[in-house]
């Protein structure tokens, strides 16, 4: 594929790192390619990043035609710049598109558009303990036509912001707050593909995890509310009784990118991790006998945050003394040692750019 390039004349600056939070700033540039049904995946660009015109009738701004990736480029030691497993976010792009009749992108391609973009704005990639240049892949259809339709229009574009993790305490047990009311996602629906709507449809339960002072939601399951599935925006996972668990992917669970390497991860050192159903009624008696020994969430923005505290029916469960746990901690250290190019990767991971 042939990238045209047209560099920005007015370079952004970097904010200094007590000033960087998460998704806020934007590296100089983005990428475009165009979709329609006679050229079909065409015109690739990499333009200084600026607004976007659109057909007030595209099919996004009412059907919420949209899919999106996250993935990091990390500063090594020695300066350079890699990605974490690009590949993974590319094929599972393809898979959210396939989902929502988006027609599908080449995998190669848009690992090659990640690498060209990045390398265009590698200066944006920070160098600041535990800051990395969150990109930002999506696609999304412009069809400028009111009826419910197939994809016949659609832009990809990537962008990127040069971010801390997801939660702004760091890496610190958060507390989050079990979902009753609202669900984010059942079988058969699209909570399997990173699409839009999913996160429109949780904002109302986030809010309110939120304003009882909550960093996120715990959704249980959309039919019976019965078994764990995901934080909002991230995977989870508990060790019960020296077990680790993590809910299985039943169709209605995003397949994290972290959630699968720290599986690896684990099953490398020997531990066993089981993928399993886990209903909340199992975790909350584990809180109350004191076997719930560690909570973690997973994710690409989130890394990996301990849960310090889990509020379900208006009870609060304190996990491990609101401390993080031994194997949350070694986790994040070989995990982010591994994305930051401090300890080699035995996985084959990490992709220079
Ligand atoms: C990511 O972890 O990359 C996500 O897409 C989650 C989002 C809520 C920030």
């Amino acid at each position: 594929m042939d990238i045209k390039i047209v560099r920005s004349t007015n370079r952004g600056t970097m904010p200094p790192a007590e000033k960087l939070g998460f998704g806020s700033v934007f590296s100089d540039h983005m990428f475009i390619m165009d979709y329609n049904d006679k050229d079909l995946w065409h015109d690739a660009r990499i333009v200084p990043f600026g607004p976007v015109i659109l057909n007030p009738a595209a099919s996004v701004l009412h059907y919420g035609t949209e899919v999106f990736e996250g993935l990091k480029a990390y500063r090594t030691p020695d300066g350079g710049v890699q990605l974490f497993r690009p590949r993974d976010n590319a094929e599972r792009l393809n898979n959210s598109c396939k989902r929502l009749k988006i027609p599908a992108l080449d995998p190669d391609v848009v690992v090659q558009a990640i690498k060209t973009f990045v390398d265009i704005d590698r200066d944006w990639v920070p160098s600041y303990e535990g800051a990395s240049l969150y990109i930002r892949p999506f696609v999304f259809s412009t069809d400028p036509n009111l009826s419910l339709h197939g994809v016949h229009e659609a832009r990809f574009m990537i962008i990127a912001s040069p971010s801390k993790a997801y939660f702004s305490s760091g890496f610190k047990p958060v507390p989050i707050m079990v979902e009753t009311e609202d669900v984010r996602a059942v079988r058969g629906g699209t909570g399997e593909v990173k699409c839009g709507g999913n996160y429109a449809a949780a904002n109302r339960a986030g809010e309110r995890a939120e304003e009882k002072g909550y960093s996120q939601v715990l959704w249980l399951d959309g039919v019976e509310r019965k078994y764990v599935e995901e934080g909002g925006g991230m995977n989870v996972m508990f060790k019960i009784a020296g077990h680790l668990v993590t809910p299985r992917l039943t169709g209605s669970i995003l397949p994290g990118i972290t959630r699968r390497s720290v599986l690896q991860l684990c099953r490398s050192w020997g531990m066993e991790v089981e993928e399993r159903l886990i209903s909340i009624d199992e975790v909350i008696q584990a809180a109350v006998d004191g076997t719930l020994e560690e909570a973690l969430c997973l994710g690409t923005a989130a890394v990996v945050a301990p849960i310090g505290a889990l509020e379900y029916n208006d009870r609060v469960y304190r996990i491990n003394d609101e401390k993080t746990g031994p194997v949350s901690e070694r986790i994040y250290k070989e995990l982010t040692d591994i994305q930051w190019g401090r300890r080699p990767d035995p996985f084959g991971w990490t992709v220079r750019v």
